[in-house]
Formats: structure tokens, sequence, C-alpha cells
């Protein structure tokens, strides 16, 4: 049978989901009524957050051709999981909205899905709204991929309207894949641990075939295992006898844990144990760090145990035991950016139960030392006295932003403040500009996004990717809590704007940290000098203090409620404060 493997490739909320569900329903692989909204996204949080998290494969058939989809995360922080889609695919349906058009990870997707030589599909969603601007839209993907804008697809991923006619298109214009015999190479392009039966690989094959039962290796990790089952996702497993060069499928193996099957390795017989893997994935690096710590120290081998299940599925996490003065025993963890870290640690907490608290996310910095060392420096407070310091270097990003014409002012303003360079300015349309940047990466992490958003009236989109480190004037500035250093609230930040990152704090953690009953000073200081400085005045309370007369459930309620809170609360030097302080401190002033 032909076979078509294809991707879905767009900016967030343009409607990817959706159309997977349609082309699911449309070739009759899942019937209408057993339809649930956005049936790829399987985890609890991407549903309830509307977006794609993890990718899923699904196998259809129409009109005799077998058509493979992988489904891809559209936003920013998972761009490496889009990677990992295109490397398994020949083409990719690119979905825009049509009453927002090409927004930045429209075009960081472009220019991925070049890169891996994919054959691109355009078409323009949601047609059907009275929002909808085709013409114009038909017009900016036109240029984009230099075709003539009337070819460009018109759908409904609501309605369905158009979406048959895109399902013929992917047949005619996706190239069929290269069937290669000879010695099997399957790439893992993901991989999931299933409690009852081990490790299940989703692989692409590039050449040969598996069948089920076939004693398989995984040629980079050197793990050896039988192919229990093999088969494809159409979307739940369904075994069949093998799967052959060009397919999409699965392999349940014995493997126990997910650490040996790691994506991006490559699946052979193992009476070939001597040939080249495929090239693989490069490592994801992570871009910011945070800490992790349990408010009840009995909890931290539980959290250690809970991040490394979380691992075996989600390879670009990683992260380092370390030690806290004022927080006891944590972890380090990297990620690729902070909706990643807000998963994670909603993940941690609802899925293992977990009560954590998570210091403020930062950047690692290259510190270059007086004797010419180097290293990196994942938190503040491990960084060198200044006198031993040569330079520090700080992750800078390279991205886009994709605006209307009129807020272009707004929007170079913004990447000044941000310590950034503009380095291109190009038209899609004569309302509608691409600003190239280069930035910071800790500036932009913390609330350039949301400036962003808000100076434009929400119609700016952002893509950007790690660049390089460069050298900067940055300082350590500390955060004392009654005259003792916090060494989980210490920050690198640039020397020009440390006097006002200190104030800022200081406010900020005036109003999140509850009075005490003594007087609390809390400081910020670069070195021995004092750069700021706020009080939290004391005060003793009794919450029942309000409650006149004798309702005693109501007064036993209050105080269970007053236990709870209590117990969200972190004990540091003299002073107690709120576990979520530190997210808190990363969000927005409002
Ligand atoms: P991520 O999974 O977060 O990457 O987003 P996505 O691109 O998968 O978008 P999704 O399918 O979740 O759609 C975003 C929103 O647009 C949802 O509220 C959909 O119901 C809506 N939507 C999708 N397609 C259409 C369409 O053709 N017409 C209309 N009117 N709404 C649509």
């Amino acid at each position: 049978m032909a076979i078509r493997n294809f991707c879905i490739i767009a900016h967030i909320d343009h409607g990817k989901s959706t159309l997977a569900d349609r082309l699911l329903e449309i070739t009759g692989t899942v019937a209408s009524r057993d339809m649930k909204a956005q049936l790829l996204d399987t985890m609890e949080l991407e549903r309830e957050k509307g977006i794609t998290i993890k990718l899923q494969p699904a196998r259809m058939q129409w009109k005799g051709v077998e058509l493979n989809l992988i489904d891809t995360p559209g936003h920013v922080d998972f761009s490496y999981e889009v990677s990992r889609s295109l490397e398994a695919v020949e083409g990719a349906i690119l979905v825009v909205d049509a009453s927002q058009g090409i927004q930045a990870q429209t075009l960081a997707n472009v220019y991925m899905a070049i890169e891996a030589g994919l054959t691109i599909i355009p078409v323009m969603n949601k047609i059907d709204l009275p929002a909808a601007e085709p013409e114009r839209v038909a017009h900016e993907i036109g240029a984009l991929l230099g075709v003539d804008p009337s070819s460009v697809g018109r759908i409904s991923a609501k309605t369905g309207e158009g979406v048959a006619e895109l399902l013929d298109e992917v047949v005619e214009k996706v190239p069929e894949p290269n069937m290669v015999p000879g010695d099997t190479k399957a790439l893992i392009f993901d991989s999931v641990f299933d409690g009852y039966r081990g490790v299940i690989l989703y692989v692409r094959v590039m050449q040969g075939s598996i069948r089920s039962g076939a004693e398989i290796q995984l040629l980079q990790s050197g793990s050896g295992s039988l192919a229990l089952e093999v088969g494809h996702l159409a979307p739940v497993r369904v075994a069949d006898a093998e799967l052959t060069s060009g397919q999409i499928g699965y392999i349940t193996t014995n493997i126990k844990s997910v650490q040996f099957a790691r994506v991006g390795d490559t699946v052979s017989l193992a009476a070939t144990p001597d040939i080249e893997p495929l090239p693989g994935y490069k490592k994801v690096q992570p871009l910011i760090f945070a800490s992790f710590y349990p408010t009840s120290q009995e909890e931290y081998s539980k959290l250690k145990d809970s991040l490394d299940k979380l691992s075996l599925n989600d390879a670009s996490l990683s992260y380092t035991p370390e030690t806290s003065a004022a927080l006891g025993f944590g972890v380090r963890i990297g990620f690729l950016g902070l909706l990643h870290l807000e998963i994670i640690k909603e993940r941690l907490e609802r899925e293992f139960d977990l009560d954590l608290i998570v210091t403020s996310p930062s950047v690692s910095h290259e510190v270059t030392l007086t004797n010419g060392k180097v290293e990196m420096i994942e938190q503040a407070s491990v960084l060198p006295d200044v006198s031993q310091i040569e330079s520090i270097a700080e992750p800078w990003v390279r991205g886009e932003i994709v605006v209307p014409s009129t807020y272009i002012g707004a929007v170079l303003g913004l990447i000044v403040e941000a310590r950034g360079k503009q380095t291109k300015l190009e038209y899609l349309d004569p309302t509608r500009a691409v600003v190239g940047f280069e930035a910071p990466l800790a500036e932009i992490i913390t609330d350039f996004y949301d400036a962003l958003k808000s100076q434009t009236s929400g119609f700016a989109s952002l893509s950007y990717e790690w660049d390089r480190y460069e050298v900067g004037d940055l300082v350590r500035v500390d955060i004392l809590l009654a005259g003792e250093r916090v060494d989980s609230l210490g920050s690198i930040v640039a020397r020009s704007k440390a006097e006002d990152f200190g104030r800022r704090l200081c406010e900020r953690l005036k109003e999140l940290i509850p009075r005490q009953n003594f007087e609390v000073a809390v400081q910020a200081a670069i070195g021995a000098k004092v750069i700021a400085r706020e009080t939290i005045s004391a005060v003793r309370k009794d919450v029942t203090a309000k409650l006149y007369g004798g309702d005693v459930s109501r007064k036993k309620k209050l105080l269970q409620k007053q236990k709870k809170g209590k117990a969200r609360m972190k004990q540091i030097g003299k002073v107690s404060i709120p576990s979520d302080v530190f997210m808190e401190l990363i969000k927005r002033d409002s």
C-alpha cells in the first residue's frame, strides 16, 4: 500500500489539534460518536490548557493510501518536539489562521520544515469565521513560500469544509517515503513507559523491517530487547505482523526504563550488531533553570523518583541535586522555557502529590575566572567572589516578532529596554512587519512577553531560539531577610538594572511575606552595599478574634484553614514565608 507520512505545523491556537480531529473523523479512523475534542491531546493538562505538549502519532486510510500523521506542539518552548517530528515525515501541512495570518511561530516552523527538506502544503484555517481575511492571508503565505496565493487551500477544521480536498492534496503532493531494503534501521522519535508492558517505542522505519517477536537492539544505548509487539496507532494501539520501511508505528519492548531507550536512538535487529546508527537528534539545551524543594524534607526522595519517572517521557528534562541553607535538599532542573517549567511543576504536584517550593527561574552563566578557568554557573548563590571573576557571559537569544506596522515603534522600544538589538525589519504586507532581534535570554523570560502583548494590544507574536553566550556587565544582587542572606533569592542581573531590580524585589517581597511577630528588614545588596530596603512591621494575628460568640464549627473550620495555610509556609532563618513566594515573584507586577 502506498504510504504518506506528514505532520501539521502551526502557530499556537491556529487549529492544529482540531484539524487532526477532523482528519481522524473524515478518514473514518475514529467514529464521530467517539470523537472527543482534541483527541490527540491525551494529557489532562493538555486538555485543560488547550495546548499540545507531546506529539502523538496516528495512522489513517484515505482512498487506498496509508497516511501517517504526527501531531506537533505549537508553543515556542516545544519547538524541540516539532523538530523531532519533522525527521520522521516527508511532508507538513502548514496551518495558518485566516483571521490572524502568519505569526512568529509559523515562521519558525516553516524554517525548520524547509531545513528538514519537507514538502509544505499551506492551508488557511477558520474560513468559517466572519473575521477571516483569506485574500490577505493567502498573499502573505504565497509571499513566504514563493507560491501562487490562489493555490493556498481554504479549510475550516471546525466544520470540516475543505478537509477532504486537503487529504487529496497530501496524497498528491507529499512524496512517497523511500522504501529501502537491507539492514533494519528505525528512528525512535518518542518513547513512553507503560507500567504493564515496559517501554513502548514510537518509530519511523527508515530501512528494512521489524517483525513482531524479533530480537532488536538500540544502537546507541546498547540495550537489547524483544519486539514483544509491533503495530500502529489509530490512535489506540493496533498490533501488526511487521513494520516495514517507510512506516510509522510502535514497538512494545521489555526494556524496563526509558533511560535505555532515548529518542533519537536507532533500532536495528540483534542479528546485525555492526551497522551505522542514524544521525539521531542533537541534545536539547535547557534554557532556564529553577530549583524545586519539597516543603517537607521527607518528600525529597519522592521528588527525585517522580522526576525520574517524568524524565522517562521527557527527554529534555535534566536535573541535579542541590542543597540550600534555607530550603534544605532539593533539585536544580533545566527547562526549555517558562511554560515547560510550569507544566513540570503542575505535573509533579498533581500526578505525584508533591508540595513544592519553586525558586525564581534563572539562566546559566559562563563565568571566566581570573585564573583562566571557565565555569558554568546555574544559580547566583554559587557565583565565586568578584575578586576571582574575570568576566560573566550570559545567554543571548535571537528571534522574530510579527506585529502590525503601527506598533513597530513600541516593539523597538521594548527590545532596547530588554538590552537587545533589532537585527531586521521586513514587511509581510503593508500592514504587518517582522522584526528580527537579539537579546539576553534573562530579559526575555522575565516580563518581555507580557509587556509585548500589552503594548501591542495582544497582536504581536514572538519566537526565539538560543544563540550564544555574550559577556555583559553583570552583578549578583543578594536578598537579605532579617539580616540573613537567602541563597535561593539571589540573582545575577545587569548592573544598569540592578538597583531597580533590587527595589522592585524588596517591594514585592514586602507584599508577599505576611507580617511576623517581629519587625523584618527586607534588603537587596550588591556585595556589602545595600541598594534597597523595605520593612515588614510586626503584628500578632489571631484570626478568630473577628468571630464573636460561640459558633464552634466555624471557628474550627477557620483554624483548620489557617493550619493548612501554615503547611504551605516555609521557615527561612527566623522568617516564615509562603511556599509559592518565588513563583509569585516572577509574575509581572500588577
Ligand atoms: P495547540 O494545540 O495549543 O498548538 O493549538 P492548536 O493549533 O492545536 O489549536 P486548536 O486546535 O486547539 O484550536 C484553537 C482554537 O481554535 C479552538 O478553540 C478551536 O475550537 C478553534 N478552531 C480551530 N479550527 C477552527 C475553525 O476552523 N473554525 C473556527 N471557528 N474555530 C476553529
